[in-house]
């Protein structure tokens, strides 16, 4: 166990319960239940959880079992939602494997599949809720607009090899930014901490996962599956124009291009790969995941300097490499 986790090993088992424990309903309830009581233990790196003790540890200046206790609630509650969002995505997506094992859609079907997303998603509701603050509910609603209309726009751009870098972050903040922004600010609402911190925290969320989602699209053409736990090359077969083949496009030109452009109109990842190589695509857009690092780091200056916050700066490098 490395030392971030340590600073959080109590309340991160305490989560785990959470999210067991508001898997249990009535006897109808069993087979929905069993369904995402699967995806909720097939672990996951529960980022957003630990995000959100480690905003909420960094402005909390007495950690009492009481005032844990709110803290522990409101990061299971992110992880309901954020949960939900990827079975429902991997419906979108077509997407066979997550986390190594098979997907809701894949062992149940996509009807199914869609039920158990919006069960959990109400799960995650009925959790916010018990937090009774206005503000972190406003929050949660600019969330799931954000994350339906970044999907509703990814869907509209499906490809488009004209997409701006403007829109592809603006997809990404909704998408991915929006829920770690929602994890770190709302943690700093519960304690009903300054605007200049709450600020703070959300601006290191937008740019954390910024970071984490240009190093997703990166292992999507550099990895393949026993490594990530999800199929590679699902971005180019589902018409996904992510950071590298933005990167591969601007860089390319003449023969080139036009072999770039009938390689991603067929599919064929190899053609794909090989021109990203001579494009240095991938650690071209692996400078940018840094550089939204590095910028997440800058804000935390603002909260007092504590192990919480050397262990959020932490998190927003390992993010953008994902080295979890
Ligand atoms: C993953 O992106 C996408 C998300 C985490 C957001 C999905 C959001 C929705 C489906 C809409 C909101 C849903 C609810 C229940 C409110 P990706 O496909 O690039 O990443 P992946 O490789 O992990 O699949
Ligand atoms: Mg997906």
């Amino acid at each position: 166990m490395n030392t971030t986790d340590d600073l959080i090993a109590e309340p991160m088992h305490q989560v785990e319960e959470h999210l067991s424990s508001t898997l249990h309903g009535t006897i109808e309830e069993q087979t929905v239940n069993a369904m995402c009581s699967q995806v909720i233990k097939s672990g996951g790196k529960r980022l957003r959880p630990r995000l959100a003790l480690l905003s909420y540890l960094c402005l909390c200046v007495d950690p009492s079992d009481h005032e844990m206790d709110r803290a522990v609630s409101f990061a299971s509650a992110v992880e309901l939602l954020h949960t939900a969002t990827l079975i429902h995505d991997d419906v979108i997506d077509h997407a066979n494997m997550r986390r190594g094992t098979p997907t809701l859609n894949a062992t149940d079907g996509n009807h199914a599949a869609v039920l158990a997303g919006d069960y959990m998603f109400t799960r995650a509701f009925i959790e916010f809720n018990k937090i009774g603050n206005r503000e972190i509910y406003n929050e949660v609603v600019a969330t799931v607009t954000a994350l339906v209309s970044g999907e509703i726009e990814q869907l509209r751009e499906q490809g488009d090899l004209g997409i701006a870098r403007k829109n592809y972050y603006r997809t990404i903040y909704c998408k991915t930014g929006a829920l770690f922004s929602l994890a770190c600010c709302g943690s700093a609402m519960l304690l009903g901490a300054s605007d200049r911190e709450i600020e703070a925290l959300r601006d290191y969320g937008r740019m954390l996962g910024e970071g984490f989602q240009i190093a997703d699209d990166i292992i999507d053409y550099s990895s393949s599956s026993p490594v990530t736990g999800k199929n590679s090359g699902e971005d180019l077969a589902d018409g996904r124009v992510t950071l590298p083949l933005i990167i591969a496009l601007e860089e390319s030109s003449g023969d080139q291009r036009t072999r770039l452009e009938k390689a991603v109109k067929e599919d064929d990842l190899d053609e794909v790969k090989k021109i990203m190589k001579l494009t240095g695509a991938l650690d071209k857009a692996q400078q940018c995941a840094d550089t939204s690092a590095s910028g997440a780091v800058k804000v935390l200056s603002v909260l007092p300097k504590s192990q919480f916050s050397d262990a959020l700066e932490t998190l927003a490098f390992k993010a953008a490499k994902r080295s979890f």
